[in-house]
């Protein structure tokens, strides 16, 4: 742990990063939390996990894992380089930087749920001493670093003489300040991407003062091979925004052209593959049954909130976020069609839904169009059932209400269709195809098979 009294010497905490004498504080160990707390780990630091699942908690101190991707190995020998979970916050005190990774979903209005930050924020502040760091890694709002992270600090600290401070040419000079540093710094990974190393995608920083800009580049340099400082935490939170409502709205975009492409018996797939070929000005982007997971359909949102305080309409991110939603329609009457085409209503076919999860070779449910498709389907009286390896059941969630057990591929026939959500792959989709009776592919994952059972959409 760094020994550091009323002063911040920054050289000192960054010498004690490069030492492997620093101890890293991680709290939320979820999707984001607990692949950091490897690489920190795997790069010499010891690393503490804060998280209020007792259940996580206890599951990553027996050595196991509740990620698919990550093996119970890499908990193991994070464990002998150091590494325990906690849901003791008052242990914040042990360590030098506290990483915060909790969530930031939606209100079902579409506002921020700003619940998981402002909790965390509270129940470790009190244990915050000068001379630490801390650093917001959740997506939200540009002001929030501010708002909510030094405001908490500064409150909480009042009493104790604890408070973020910010460097000024007096001090800056003699490289001394009291007090905390504090930063943002926005999480990048991209799930199921087994093509970039994490520690190859660069990693934003924008800290409250210089100080905090060299004490967060020396901690993220130590296991990113690029740090990109910026001028200010909402510089900062605006790029991560920046990045998702890109995503969001060309992904609208294609998905409109999907539509408009259909009756005009145009393949959208082979137009965008030759877009693509152009060498400048183009970017491909797919089109889909929707978008999932915790950062696309809901990012976004975020601004607009925010953007309302500056009596300012996200004109953009609201279309890209009325076509995104809208696309588990589209699914939906397309495979009517599809259905219809065969003498058949939708109302009383059975349907076998293939990929729950909302993005290929994840195991990650969160927003999922899948599960808005089913819903649909058991609203126009289809027995739908699914086939997901990463979920062998799918009970209540924050927005849905399913009680489902994945079915086995072995009796495809018995279904008037198999619907592709989402392609893992897993998937044989030569055999699926060849034993199922109509097969509707919403991902183009069927482009090499050849048959008159498949119907694109
Ligand atoms: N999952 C991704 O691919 C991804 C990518 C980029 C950014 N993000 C952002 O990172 C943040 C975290 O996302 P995630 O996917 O890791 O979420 P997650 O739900 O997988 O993990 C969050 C963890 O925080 C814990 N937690 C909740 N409240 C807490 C509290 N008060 N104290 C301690 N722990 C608490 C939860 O128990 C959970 O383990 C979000 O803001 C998300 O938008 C996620």
């Amino acid at each position: 742990m760094i020994e550091l009294n009323a002063a911040i010497d920054v050289q000192e905490w960054v010498a004690k990063i490069e030492d492997r004498t620093a101890v890293v504080g991680i709290v939320g160990l979820g999707y984001v939390g607990l692949p950091l707390t490897l690489m920190f780990s795997e790069a010499g630091l010891t690393v503490r996990g804060f998280d209020i699942d007792a259940e996580k908690v206890e599951c990553l101190n027996r050595g196991q894992s509740y990620i698919h991707r990550i093996e119970p190995v890499h908990i193991q020998s994070a464990q002998a380089s150091g590494f325990r979970a906690t849901s003791s916050f008052s242990e914040i005190a042990d360590v030098d930087v506290v990483l915060i990774c909790v969530p930031t979903p939606l209100h079902p209005d579409h506002t921020p749920d700003m619940s998981y930050i402002v909790s965390t924020m509270e129940a470790l502040a009190p244990f915050l001493r000068e001379g630490q760091m801390v650093i917001l890694e959740s997506t939200t709002y540009p002001g929030t670093t501010e708002e909510i992270v030094v405001e908490t600090i500064n409150r909480h600290g009042a009493a104790r003489g604890v408070r973020v401070l910010r460097s000024t040419d007096a001090d800056a000079d003699q490289g001394a300040l009291h007090g905390v540093m504090v930063a943002f710094s926005p999480e990048r990974e991209d799930p199921g991407n087994m093509i970039t190393p994490r520690k190859d995608i660069p990693k934003v920083i924008g800290a409250v003062d210089e100080r905090a800009r060299v004490a967060a580049c020396a901690l993220y340099g130590s296991i990113f091979v690029r740090t990109v400082p910026v001028s200010t935490p909402a510089t900062a939170e605006m790029t991560k925004l920046l990045e998702n409502i890109y995503r969001s709205v060309n992904i609208a975009l294609v998905n409109e052209l999907k539509q408009l492409c259909e009756p005009m018996g145009i393949d959208v797939w082979e137009v965008i593959r030759a877009a693509a070929t152009k060498p400048f000005g183009f970017q491909a982007f797919y089109p889909g049954p929707g978008v999932g997971g915790h950062c696309i359909p809901v990012d976004p949102f975020y601004l607009t909130w925010k953007a309302k305080q500056f009596g300012f309409a996200t004109r953009f991110i609201e279309l890209a976020g009325e076509v995104n939603e809208s696309m588990p329609d589209y699914v939906v009457n397309a495979t009517r069609r599809a259905l219809l085409g065969q003498g058949k209503s939708l109302r009383g076919a059975s349907i076998l839904l293939l990929g729950l999860a909302y993005k290929r070779d994840v195991d990650d449910l969160r927003e999922s169009p899948s599960l808005r498709i089913i819903e649909l389907l058991l609203r126009e009286g289809v027995n739908v059932e699914y086939n997901d390896p990463y979920f062998t059941r799918v009970g209540r969630g924050r927005h849905y209400d399913l009680e489902l057990e994945s079915t086995p591929l072995d009796d495809l026939g018995r279904f008037d269709c198999v619907l592709l959500a989402t392609d893992h792959s897993q998937y044989d989709l030569q055999r699926i195809v060849r034993d199922a009776r109509l097969f509707i592919d919403t991902r183009n994952a069927t482009r090499s098979i050849c048959s008159d059972k498949i119907v694109r959409c």
